[in-house]
Order: structure tokens, then C-alpha cells, then sequence
């Protein structure tokens, strides 16, 4: 089912917290909601599920305005950050709940329990308590149980932060996996960008209450529209330089970087101040175009070590080398960059 946020508003007194936000999820489609914590990511979540009233515009499931409709009413589907499971209970009897609340037969959802258990992978451990499951199985009984009404829509905040690396991964895979099968349209609320660009169809950037940019995953990283989008996504995070343009060049006197600027941008006037964004993917050995300055970090990472260029100015340029051919902290080595895939900003941090 379609949700859409039109000109959605929520304030907490006399602070907006969330503005005029446009945001359609499309039927069957996974959305992330991703940003730095405080953003109006929670915030947002809870308006659609019925928690929060809002301020302003409105939400609507398909055709159907439910901005005025409690939660019971919306029949969403919701895990928390903090999943809280009732720890009396058992796993069988909090995942029925929602179900014994809506006053079921017994034996119809005994077998619903049964099925969606299933489907979470789960089925051996009916008779437990929460207290004597792993974090990931705690995880799955909360997603079963906001699974078991069948909802169209399903909404997950920050439903991974509480695992550990691997059990994150496997998790990851695993609720992409039932969105999928099951067709239900989620968003998902996340401040980390490689759970949102790995899980979800769409990604949707907010900074301060607004939406900086909504757009596949791929299409963001590629084409971020600015800087503050640019240096969410991508790891390490990308550099950033300030310099100008300079007869179809880009020229930082202090940090001594003179490069040529992408084809597409050579004619960008001279004297502009512009800025540009360089990943590490954009260093390449065989280019002539370079950036000089010393190793001043090395972390190691396994395979490949992580290394940090400082120009003269003291700025800083990461790249992610090859273990194997190595240079020494300290070394005053020149990186080839591939210019064509620069990344170029205008004054105001938006992408040219
Ligand atoms: N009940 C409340 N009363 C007043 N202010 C609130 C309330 N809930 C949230 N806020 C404020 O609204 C802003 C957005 O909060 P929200 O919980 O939506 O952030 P978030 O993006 O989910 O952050 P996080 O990643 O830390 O969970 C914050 O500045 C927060 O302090
Ligand atoms: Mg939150």
C-alpha cells in the first residue's frame, strides 16, 4: 500500500521538528529514512503509525487520508528501537498479542503464530521466554509480531542497532528477504548509510526536519546533490577541498592542488570559488593529475590499509590502498586522481 506524506508537519511547542515534508513510498517498496541522530527520523515514523499527531498536512495509506486515525485503526506494522518484548510472556504469546488484543479464537492464532514463525525462522523456540533468547532471535520475535496482522505497511526503527556486526548483516538480509516475499511497503529508520543503501529501493537523506534528497541508492552516491549528502554516504567518507576555478582547472593554492576539472565543467569561469569532493575510488595510480602531500595516518584494515594524505594546509585526502604496496607513515608521496569522477560544488555546497 503507497504511503504518502504530504506537507507533513509535527512540532514539540514552539519547536518544528519536522517541516512541510513531501514523501511517497510506492506500493511494495522498501524507503530508508536516514540522518544524523536528532534529525526527525523517530519523529516522522511515529506520525505515520498513529502515535504522533500532526501539525500540519497529511498522511495517506493508498487513496485513503488517515492522518485523523488512531493507531489500532492504521493497522501498521511496528518495531522499535528498543523492541520491547514483554518478558513474562513467551516468545508464542508476544508474537499472538496483537492478535489476543483483537479478541482471535485461540486455535486460529495458535496457527498464525505458528506460520509467521516460520517465516522468521523462529519455530523451535515457541516455549521460551525473551530472557533466554539471543539479540537477533529477540529481534526476529518482534518482527513476527508486528508481522502477524499481516500489515501492508511495516516500519522499523532503528530495528538492527541493538545486534552485533554479523547477526546485523544476517539480519539485514533476512528482513529485506520477508519485505520482499510478503510485498509490504516499509520504511526504515536508520543513521546508518550502509544499512539504508543496502536494504531499501530509495533512500531518503534529512538533515534538521527537511529531506536533502530522495533517490535510489546508487543514483544518491553517484550524484549526491551536495556536500552535506555526499559526506553521509561512502566509506571512508569522501575529502573535501575548497579552492576555485581556474581556466577549466580546479585550483587550491594552500592545500598545493592544481587539477583539471571534469570535462563536462571546463568551462565553469575563472575565479569561481568552487569546492570538490574526491573518493577514494577516485584515486588511480596511472593518473597524471595528482595531489602531493605526506602520510600523516595509517589504520590498518586487513586486505587494504586506510591512509591519510595531509597537504601543505594541513588538509586531508583518504585513500584506501592496496596493503602490499605500502608507504611509510611519513613518506611524501603524490596520488593520481581520476579527475573526470570529481565530484564539483558550488560556494553553497551544492553539486554542479
Ligand atoms: N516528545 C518530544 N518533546 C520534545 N521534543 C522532542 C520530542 N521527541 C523528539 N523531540 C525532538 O525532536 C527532534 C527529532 O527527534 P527524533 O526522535 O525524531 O530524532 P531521530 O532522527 O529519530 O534521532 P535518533 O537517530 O537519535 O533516534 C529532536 O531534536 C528531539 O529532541
Ligand atoms: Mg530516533
Amino acid at each position: 500500500m503507497q504511503i504518502t506524506l504530504d506537507k507533513f508537519t509535527k512540532r514539540f511547542g514552539d519547536v518544528t521538528v519536522v517541516e512541510d515534508m513531501d514523501l511517497t513510498v510506492g506500493k511494495g517498496e522498501m524507503v530508508a529514512l536516514l540522518g544524523e541522530s536528532g534529525c526527525g527520523k523517530s519523529t516522522t515514523l511515529f506520525a505515520v503509525c498513529g502515535i504522533y499527531r500532526v501539525d500540519g498536512g497529511r498522511i495517506l495509506f493508498g487513496d485513503r487520508d488517515v492522518t485523523r486515525l488512531s493507531s489500532q485503526e492504521r493497522n501498521v506494522g511496528v518495531v522499535f528501537q528498543s523492541f520491547a518484548l514483554y518478558p513474562h510472556m513467551t516468545v508464542a504469546q508476544n508474537i499472538g498479542f496483537p492478535l489476543r488484543v483483537q479478541k482471535k479464537p485461540q486455535a486460529e492464532i495458535d496457527a498464525k503464530v505458528r506460520e509467521i514463525a516460520a517465516l522468521v525462522r523462529i519455530e523451535n523456540l515457541l516455549d521460551r521466554r525473551p530472557g533466554q533468547l539471543s539479540g537477533g532471535q529477540q529481534q526476529r520475535v518482534a518482527l513476527a509480531r508486528a508481522l502477524i496482522r499481516r500489515p501492508a505497511i511495516l516500519l522499523l526503527d532503528e530495528p538492527l542497532a541493538n545486534l552485533d556486526a554479523k547477526l546485523r548483516l544476517d539480519m539485514r538480509a533476512e528482513i529485506r528477504r520477508l519485505q520482499q516475499e510478503t510485498g509490504t511497503t516499509a520504511i526504515l529508520v536508520t543513521h546508518d548509510q550502509v544499512e539504508a543503501m543496502s536494504m531499501c529501493d530509495r533512500v531518503a537523506i534529512m538533515d534538521r526536519g527537511k529531506i536533502v534528497q530522495f533517490a535510489p541508492p546508487r543514483a544518491m552516491y553517484d550524484k549526491p546533490a551536495n556536500t552535506f549528502v555526499a559526506g553521509f554516504l561512502g566509506s571512508p567518507p569522501i575529502s573535501f577541498l575548497d579552492g576555485r576555478a581556474e581556466n577549466g582547472r580546479f585550483v587550491a593554492e594552500a592545500s598545493g592542488v592544481d587539477l583539471p576539472l571534469p570535462s563536462h565543467l571546463a568551462s565553469l569561469e575563472s575565479g569561481r570559488p568552487i569546492g570538490i569532493g574526491i573518493r577514494s575510488e577516485f584515486l588511480d595510480p596511472s593518473s597524471t593529475a595528482t595531489v602531493s602531500g605526506k602520510i600523516s595516518f595509517i589504520e590498518a584494515q586487513g586486505r587494504e590499509d586506510l591512509y591519510y594524505l595531509q597537504l601543505p594546509d594541513g588538509k586531508v585526502v583518504r585513500g584506501i590502498q592496496d596493503a602490499a604496496h605500502s608507504a611509510q607513515l611519513g613518506d611524501a608521496v603524490s596520488w593520481g586522481v581520476n579527475t573526470e569522477a570529481m565530484l564539483v560544488f558550488d560556494a553553497d555546497g551544492n553539486t554542479l
